[in-house]
């Protein structure tokens, strides 16, 4: 079977796209595809500055690009609201939502605005809030998908929900609490996946990750994370294309999961790849959706 590329994604014309974090790394190279592809791409940026710099840059390379910037720091649930209230407003369809923003390893434990741990915080409730209040315009618009993006440490060996201190008060290690982020992006997908299917919801729910991609996500890596970049990872341009293919391939379905289908996963080409066991199981699933309703106020109940 041939490999899965940007030349299998067919003319995205007349579709919208909303991408989180697109001002850097696999956000920005998601949106300069998409855009190629002739989609309308929202790139937010949690700094206007950044995402002004990161347009423009697209704009040379895609001079045709149909690309427009809104502000989204997902480690405010307060501007998350705003936020899509004002994409409410402005657009009248979303096609993809791809949930592709995040932070990763901060050496010292760090809060969001409303004092979650910065990683849980942002990368899973800000994401889990923004997919509540775009849900009724993905609705809206026929077959809308959202991509959300884990990772290989969601299956890796500190994956797990830390019950006992999911904010890391107690004790910080940075290394489980990005896992349990990415870990809980990945339960997330496949339990709102499974409410839409029972609703018969249109929308699909896919999970990709980039297996290993060299960006500023390794920032706080320091030299390890320079060597393992300069050794191990792939470009960006192999690092988007499970989110792509999540996004734009009408074969596949809602609760998969794409990464590279090399090396373990960390390199190669988008396949269909296992997510952790524990997607399956219905206990932590359910505490974990009611636990991020109650810790950020909302109840998806009256939505699916
Ligand atoms: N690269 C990899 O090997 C790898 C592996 C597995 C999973 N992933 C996932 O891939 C996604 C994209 O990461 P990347 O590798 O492209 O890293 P990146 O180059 O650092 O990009 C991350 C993006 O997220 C944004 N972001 C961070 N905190 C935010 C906040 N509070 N509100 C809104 N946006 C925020 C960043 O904005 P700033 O530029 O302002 O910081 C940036 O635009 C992440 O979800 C990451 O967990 C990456």
């Amino acid at each position: 079977m041939s490999n899965w590329t940007v030349d299998n994604i067919a003319s995205q014309k007349g579709k919208t796209f909303l991408v989180t974090g697109a001002n850097s790394g696999l956000g920005y190279g998601t949106s300069k595809v998409l855009a190629q592809k002739g989609a309308k791409v929202i790139m937010t940026a949690r700094d206007l500055q950044k995402g002004h710099k990161a347009m423009a840059t697209l704009k040379r390379e895609v001079p045709n690009a149909d690309v427009e910037l809104m502000q989204l720091d997902l480690a405010d649930l307060h501007q998350v609201r705003t936020f899509a209230n004002a994409f409410k407003q402005k657009y009248q369809q979303l096609n993809v939502l791809i949930n592709n923003a995040g932070v990763m390893m901060p050496v010292k434990r760090d809060e969001t605005k409303q004092g979650f741990e910065v990683q849980f915080g942002t990368n899973h409730l800000g994401h889990f809030v923004l997919t509540y209040e775009l849900l009724e315009l993905l609705e809206s618009t026929p077959q809308s998908r959202i991509v959300v993006l884990s990772s290989l440490v969601a299956k890796m060996n500190k994956a797990a929900i830390y019950w006992e201190d999911l904010q890391f008060e107690k004790s910080y290690d940075k290394m489980a609490s990005y896992s349990q982020s990415k870990l809980a992006n990945m339960l997330f997908a496949a339990e709102l996946d499974r409410r839409l299917k029972k609703q018969k919801s249109s929308i699909t729910c896919v999970m990709a990750h980039p297996g290993y991609t060299a960006t500023n996500l390794q920032q706080h890596m320091g030299l390890q994370g320079r060597i393992m970049n300069f050794f191990m990872a792939q470009k960006v341009e192999m690092g988007i294309l499970p989110t792509l293919r999540a996004a734009t391939d009408p074969k596949v379905k809602g609760g998969e999961y794409y990464g590279p289908a090399k090396m373990g996963n960390f390199r190669g080409y988008p396949v269909l790849n296992e997510p952790n066991t524990l997607v399956k199981d219905d206990n932590t699933n359910q505490r974990l959706w009611e636990l991020s309703e109650q810790l950020t106020q909302t109840d998806f109940s009256i939505k699916v």
